[in-house]
């Protein structure tokens, strides 16, 4: 992502799951009723006057269902994964590259009994912070920027509360696909450093372009020219076989990569995947 700007990416995906919880098809997956409020002025105005948001969401990104699936199922299988972890002692959730979740005041009974941490980018970060304190949500998350491309999210996390002798749950969602692959591994193995046994970690990744099937390139070339128009060009695309090589080499066990995980009556496509490991 560009330097000084914070992610317009952050933006598209908390409007997908504003437009989510419009729909019942979208609620049933994951139900984020604060999404619309966390987004931009812009995406807001035009989501919530009903002909503009027919206009835009059936008829010109119509072509986009597929990925607001794919960014309501990533949240939805990342808490599943989050409450087993809390029910076998996990205390501390960690939302890697948060943008613009809302866990923090969604689930507030939930949050208060965990120490939850955001990080993410620092114009990223402020942007949300801004938005938080506009939209008057209550209450705060410990926040610990980090830019992924050039420093350890160990070291940013080090710097915070955080308590690296404690097992963990890391989400780190919507985030590799703009990430080169160098930056993606070595975040992986910052994170098995503060990651005490018992840790778990959920993210999503591209495969990459040889691996994305026929049907699915007309959507993977639309999401490339949108996100480079955002400031934020996909750059990950990763093998499913190197990762678990790189899973093996900086500290996890795979428990799980899916292609596509069920998502109620939406369609996914086969173009990212979900990724549930464990600290070895
Ligand atoms: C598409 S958003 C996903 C946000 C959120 N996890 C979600 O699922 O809605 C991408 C996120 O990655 C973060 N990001 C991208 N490149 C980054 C970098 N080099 N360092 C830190 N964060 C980065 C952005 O700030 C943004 O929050």
């Amino acid at each position: 992502m560009l330097f000084n700007q914070f992610s317009r990416t952050a933006e598209a995906a908390a409007a997908l799951r504003a437009w989510g919880a419009m729909t019942p098809q979208g609620r049933a997956v994951f139900h984020d009723p604060h999404a619309l409020r966390l987004t931009s002025r812009r995406w807001r105005a035009r989501l919530k006057n009903s002909a503009q948001r027919k206009l835009l969401m059936d008829g010109l990104l119509r072509w986009m269902h597929p990925i607001a699936a794919q960014v309501l199922t990533r949240s939805h299988h990342a808490e599943l994964h989050l409450k087993t972890a809390v029910a076998g002692g996990v205390g501390q959730y960690v939302i890697v590259g948060a943008g613009l979740d809302s866990f923090y005041w969604r689930r507030p009974a939930w949050a208060r009994s965990l120490a939850v941490f955001e990080v993410d980018h620092p114009a990223t970060q402020a942007m949300k912070r801004a938005r938080c304190a506009a939209s008057a949500l209550l209450g705060e998350p410990w926040w610990v920027t980090a830019d992924f491309e050039r420093e350890s999210v160990a070291d940013a996390l080090r710097r915070s509360s955080f308590d690296a002798g404690q097992p963990a749950f890391f989400a780190w969602l919507g985030v590799t696909h703009y990430l080169k692959p160098a930056a993606t591994r070595a975040t992986l193995a910052a994170l098995a450093e503060v990651a005490a046994a018992g840790s778990a970690l959920v993210f999503d990744y591209s495969v990459p372009p040889s691996q994305i099937t026929l049907n699915d390139w007309p959507l993977a070339a639309g999401l490339g020219v949108l996100t480079a128009a955002l400031g934020e060009p996909l750059v990950g695309g990763l093998k499913p076989d190197a990762l678990a090589a790189w899973a093996a080499e900086t500290g996890w066990i795979v428990m799980d990569d899916l292609a596509g995980p069920p998502a109620g009556e939406l369609r996914l496509p086969q173009l990212t995947r979900l990724a549930h490991w464990r600290r070895a």
